[in-house]
C-alpha cells in the first residue's frame, strides 16, 4: 500500500503557526492519554488483575462471568493507546520526511486498529450494553461509523495512490478516532469554565448533547475551514480561521490541564 500520510498541509505564516500551536497542545493531552491507559489498563492486565481495571470509574468496565465482554473491554481500551501513539506519530512531519518506511507501516497500523476500535466500540455499546443515555449511546456511534467510513477512504485512495484526496481523507480519519479523546478534553474544558452548567452524569444534558456531537464534527469542520484557508488569497478568510485555531488551541489547553489533573492523573502514577 502507497504511503498513508497525513498532513496538515498548512498555509503560510501565522495559519501555519496556528495548527502549529494547536498540535503541540494537543500532543502533550494526547501522550497523557496513553500514559494513563498503560499505567492504568496495560499494568492490571499484564498483571491479571482484571478486576482492578474498576478502580477508574467507568460504565461496565470489568464484569464478573462475563469472559467475552471483558475480552472486547481489554483488547479496546489496550488497542486505545496503539490508535492514540500510531495516529500522533503520523502528524510528526520529520518522522515523515526522515522514515517514510516508518511512516507507511505505521499508517497501516493506525487504519487497521483504527477499524477494530470501530467496531469493538459499537459492539461494547450495543451488544454489551454500556451507555449511560440513549443519546450519548447514539453520539458515540455516529463516531464509531465515521472512522469506517473515513479510514476506509483513507485507505482506498492510498492505494490507489491518490495522495491529495489520501491526506484529507486520513486527516478526517485521524479527527474521527480522538473524537472519543476531543470529547473527554471537551467535557472538561466546559465543566471548568462553566461550573458544569448543562451537564449531568448520565451525558444527557443539553451541554453533554452538543459537546458529544461537537467532538468530532467541530474539529471536522475546523479542519475543512484551515483546509480552505491555506489555498484561500482572501486575508479575512485566513484571519477567521486563525482566530479559529486560537481559540481550539486555549480549549484545548484547558481541557488538558482538566483532564490531566482531574481525570487521568490519578491513574497515571
Ligand atoms: C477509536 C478511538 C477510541 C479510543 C481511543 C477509545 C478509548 C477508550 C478507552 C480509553 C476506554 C476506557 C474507558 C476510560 O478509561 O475512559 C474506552 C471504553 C469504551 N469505549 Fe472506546 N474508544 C474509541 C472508540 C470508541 C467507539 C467508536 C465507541 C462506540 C461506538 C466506543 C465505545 C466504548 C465503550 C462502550 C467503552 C466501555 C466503557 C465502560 O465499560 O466503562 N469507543 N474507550
Amino acid at each position: 500500500m502507497a504511503s498513508p500520510s497525513i498532513s496538515l498541509r498548512p498555509g503560510t505564516g501565522l495559519l501555519r503557526r496556528s495548527g502549529l500551536v494547536w498540535f503541540c497542545i494537543a500532543a502533550v493531552g494526547q501522550t497523557a492519554f496513553i500514559w494513563m491507559i498503560l499505567a492504568h489498563f496495560g499494568r492490571r492486565t499484564l498483571i491479571g488483575d482484571f478486576a482492578g481495571w474498576n478502580d477508574k470509574p467507568l460504565i461496565k468496565g470489568y464484569a464478573p462471568g462475563d469472559d467475552a465482554g471483558n475480552l472486547m473491554f481489554a483488547v479496546h481500551v489496550l488497542l486505545a493507546a496503539v490508535v492514540t501513539l500510531s495516529g500522533l506519530m503520523q502528524l510528526v512531519p520529520a518522522l515523515r520526511r526522515r522514515a517514510p518506511g516508518l511512516h507507511r507501516w505505521n499508517g497501516r497500523v493506525f487504519l487497521t486498529t483504527a477499524v477494530v476500535m470501530a467496531l469493538g466500540g459499537l459492539w461494547l455499546t450495543w451488544g454489551r450494553g454500556t451507555y449511560l443515555s440513549l443519546i450519548s449511546a447514539i453520539a458515540v456511534s455516529v463516531d464509531g461509523i465515521l472512522i469506517l467510513i473515513f479510514g476506509t477512504l483513507a485507505w482506498r485512495t492510498a492505494v490507489r495512490r491518490d495522495f491529495g484526496t489520501h491526506q484529507r481523507w486520513a486527516m478526517r480519519a485521524f479527527l474521527a478516532v480522538n473524537g472519543v479523546w476531543f470529547l473527554r478534553v471537551g467535557l472538561m474544558a466546559w465543566a471548568i469554565a462553566t461550573g458544569g452548567l448543562g451537564m449531568n452524569n448520565t451525558l444527557s444534558g443539553p451541554a453533554d448533547v452538543v459537546l458529544q456531537f461537537g467532538a468530532y464534527l467541530i474539529p471536522l469542520a475546523l479542519f475543512e475551514a484551515y483546509w480552505r484557508a491555506g489555498r484561500s488569497t482572501r486575508p479575512a478568510v485566513r484571519l477567521l480561521v486563525i482566530t479559529a485555531m486560537a481559540l481550539a488551541a486555549a480549549v484545548t489547553a484547558l481541557g488538558v490541564f482538566g483532564a490531566v489533573a482531574f481525570m487521568w492523573g490519578p491513574y497515571m502514577l
